[in-house]
């Protein structure tokens, strides 16, 4: 297999080589739009100056500031005895501290007038629907945490989730945060090979899933992925698999193994008590591709994770009393985990759960659950938004986007047409636009406007959400303010930082804290975006500057792709790039070198492309296929992906090639012989 070692530290993608977007379109970029003032008048934070204020307190004294937040905004069995222990890069927040995350999302609530607010309102592809109270919630999270106790999860032991977009989903998560057990959700759309290699690394002891879920008019086997999963004691940990009926089709059960939820469900007790967790009690791990080798699995603990998606939810999206909240991310990525479930529900929030997606059938269908539900708050990718520009404005034209106040953004760079777009035709000029940039090993979001306070700028996500201080650095860590570009750190540990690479704490290191090495002793979180500051101060994030591509705002390791090409048994050598992508920002492009005995054809393009949707999903499907004789490789063996993302995106290539071994290869490669 060519699954490269972990132990070396890739070389980053000359910032200069980006393509998406330039620095000179951004420079070129001078649009500001002032948050609107009559939104300004009721939010959180009402004005530029109040957020100075609370970045300038924050920064002066992080620790002081993230200790009043979370004494006044979460519940605690037991208070912490110290706020902050950083013994870089491993941090601890809120130590001798215990409290519930799902009696923050759910008992807490119960005793005010919440109890009877609409928690979850889910709507199903087929057009069924679900609206489920805190104390329905509440209810069905004790029950379905004592089905997984009955089934002899403890703490500490790990479950899978890998679902449908269904309130199950959300009900399973609360339950293991309950009773201490840590959830990896594997998103629905993984092969079984995918799911496989997570529950084996997170040795999940149960496994939560359903017959399947409906999408683009399908339905998506997803008990039939877990079955190839698990056959020939695949991940021998896996003891039980719990089943929701939701698609009918006909599946396999093996009664020794396999439950059915509703049947658990009906008959368990629906009292629970939450277990008192310490602070830095691990809630998930979530998997994510990096740049080389196996996906990783992100560690989030309790208290920092539940108090950081608290408070960037609460005044990153203004939320109100009255707010329908919608967030389009599945709960299989931590957009889900995130803005979803976790800070919504701890604010007491309404949050929106849609199964589908547009489709044919249905291309209008998110402007028609706008309209039903009188959505207030619209969090999507830019991806989903190029997509729904190319579908026609006569489909949200069509609807009724009144009850609409605030739009965001996450995934990707959003190019400054999309932006204005959804300004325009969604926010019909009058919501804020937050373009909010994370990732999964932040927790939560760290550079966004708040809408009530932030001047925006079409394809900026701005200025650092208090108490984080973000800041563009050159490889040797000092900073770079000009506006030549560099990579993105983060200099102070925040509460919602994962805490480790699960089982691989090097791992974690090598990756995040040694790329640029601490400066005058300051760690410096090593982020793997390129960005650029203007002369505002404004961050503009370029997209990534290691072998991660993202394609429609999902992320995916090259390197991970060419370990699925490899292992089928025509290809000697590949190496995949992305190309930049009209709609999905980029998408893959794979360069192979077949074995001495195999002819070339578009059916075994086909095949291959098959062959990583089986190995991975469908997701990582590459676009194109170029066969090739030959790499361009250095003289020591490295391939040079810099040309061949310059080829694969049709652009001469340029900048030195005075290391390729031989020159030749490129002119083959350029014809595609
Ligand atoms: C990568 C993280 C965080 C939830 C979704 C993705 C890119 C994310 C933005 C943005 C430019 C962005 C970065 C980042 N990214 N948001 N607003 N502007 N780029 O989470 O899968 O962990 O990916 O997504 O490249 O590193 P993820």
């Amino acid at each position: 297999m060519a699954i490269a070692s972990d132990a070396f530290i890739p070389d980053l993608i000359q910032l200069s080589a980006m393509t998406q977007p330039t620095i000179e379109s951004i420079l070129q970029e001078d649009r500001v739009f002032s948050p609107p003032a009559e939104f300004s008048k009721t939010a959180h934070i009402g004005s530029f100056e109040a957020y100075q204020g609370l970045y300038d307190k924050a920064n002066a004294d992080p620790v002081a500031f993230w200790e009043e937040l979370a004494d006044k905004e979460l519940d605690w069995f037991e208070k912490w005895d110290t706020v902050l222990d950083w013994q870089p890069p491993f941090v601890k927040w809120f130590e001798g501290g215990k409290l519930n995350i799902s009696y923050n999302c759910l008992d807490r609530h119960l005793k005010t007038w919440r109890r009877n607010k609409a928690a979850i309102i889910w709507e199903g592809e087929p057009g069924d629907s679900r609206t489920l109270t805190y104390a329905q919630l509440h209810r069905e999270v004790c029950q379905f945490a004592n089905v997984l106790k009955g089934l002899g999860v403890k703490k500490g032991d790990v479950v899978g989730i890998y679902m449908p977009m269904i309130p199950e989903a959300a009900i399973a998560m609360l339950a293991c945060a309950r009773i201490g057990a840590p959830h990896t959700v594997v998103f629905g759309g993984f092969s079984a090979e995918a799911l496989r290699d997570r529950l084996v690394d997170g040795k999940a002891k149960l496994v939560v899933t359903a017959d399947g879920g409906f999408r683009k008019d399908k339905t998506i086997a997803l008990k039939q992925e877990v079955d190839k999963a698990l056959e020939n004691d695949g991940a021998p940990t896996v003891e039980n698999v719990l089943v929701v009926q939701r698609t009918k089709e006909d599946i396999h059960m093996d009664s020794r193994r396999d439950h059915w939820w509703h049947e658990l469900q009906k008959d368990a007790s629906a009292d629970c008590p939450p277990e008192p967790m310490d602070s830095e009690d691990m809630l998930f791990i979530l998997y994510t591709s990096g740049s080389t080798g196996k996906p990783k699995g992100v560690v989030h603990t309790t208290a920092g994770y539940n108090l950081y998606t608290h408070m960037t939810t609460k005044w990153i999206f203004d939320l109100k009393d009255d707010d329908v909240y919608w967030c389009t991310a599945d709960v299989g990525w931590i957009t889900g985990h995130s803005y979803i479930v976790y800070g919504p529900l701890s604010n007491g929030a309404t949050s929106l759960m849609y199964e589908g997606v547009p489709r044919p059938s249905n291309p209008g269908c998110l402007w028609d659950i706008v309209e039903k539900y009188g959505v207030n708050i619209f969090y999507t990718a830019p991806t989903a938004i190029r997509a729904l520009i190319k579908l026609g404005e006569h489909l949200p034209n069509a609807r009724d986007l009144s009850s609409l106040r605030l739009l965001g953004t996450v995934g990707e760079p959003i190019n400054p047409e999309a932006w204005m777009w959804y300004h325009r035709v969604i926010g019909k000029e009058r919501c804020p636009i937050i373009d909010t940039w994370w990732q999964t090993e932040t927790g939560g979001v760290m550079i966004t406007p708040l809408p009530g306070a932030t001047p925006t700028k079409p394809g900026s996500a701005t200025l650092p959400f208090p108490g984080i201080l973000a800041d563009i650095v050159d490889l040797e860590g000092n900073p770079v303010d000009d506006t030549s570009g560099g990579y993105l750190v983060v200099k102070h540990p925040w509460p919602g930082m994962m805490r480790t690479v699960y089982g691989d704490p090097d791992r974690f290191r090598r990756t995040y804290w040694e790329h640029i090495p601490p400066k005058d002793g300051q760690y410096l979180y090593f982020a793997g975006d390129g960005a650029h500051k203007d002369k505002d101060g404004y961050f503009w994030v370029m997209g990534r500057v290691d072998d991660v591509i993202s394609v429609a705002g999902h992320r995916l390791g090259t390197m991970e792709i060419e370990s699925a090409l490899v292992s089928h048994p025509a290809v000697a050598e590949a190496a995949v790039v992305g190309r930049p992508d009209e709609i999905k920002g980029e998408e893959i492009f794979a360069f192979i070198t077949l074995e001495a005995d195999v002819e070339p054809s578009d059916a075994l393009k086909n095949e291959l492309k098959q062959h990583v949707t089986g190995e991975i999903g469908a997701i990582a499907r590459p676009g194109e296929i170029r066969f090739s004789d030959a790499l361009p490789k250095t003289r020591s063996g490295k391939i040079m992906r810099r040309l061949l993302r310059s080829l694969a995106s049709g652009q001469e290539v340029s900048g030195d090639t005075s290391t390729l071994e031989d020159r030749s290869v490129l002119d083959k490669l350029r014809s595609g012989a």
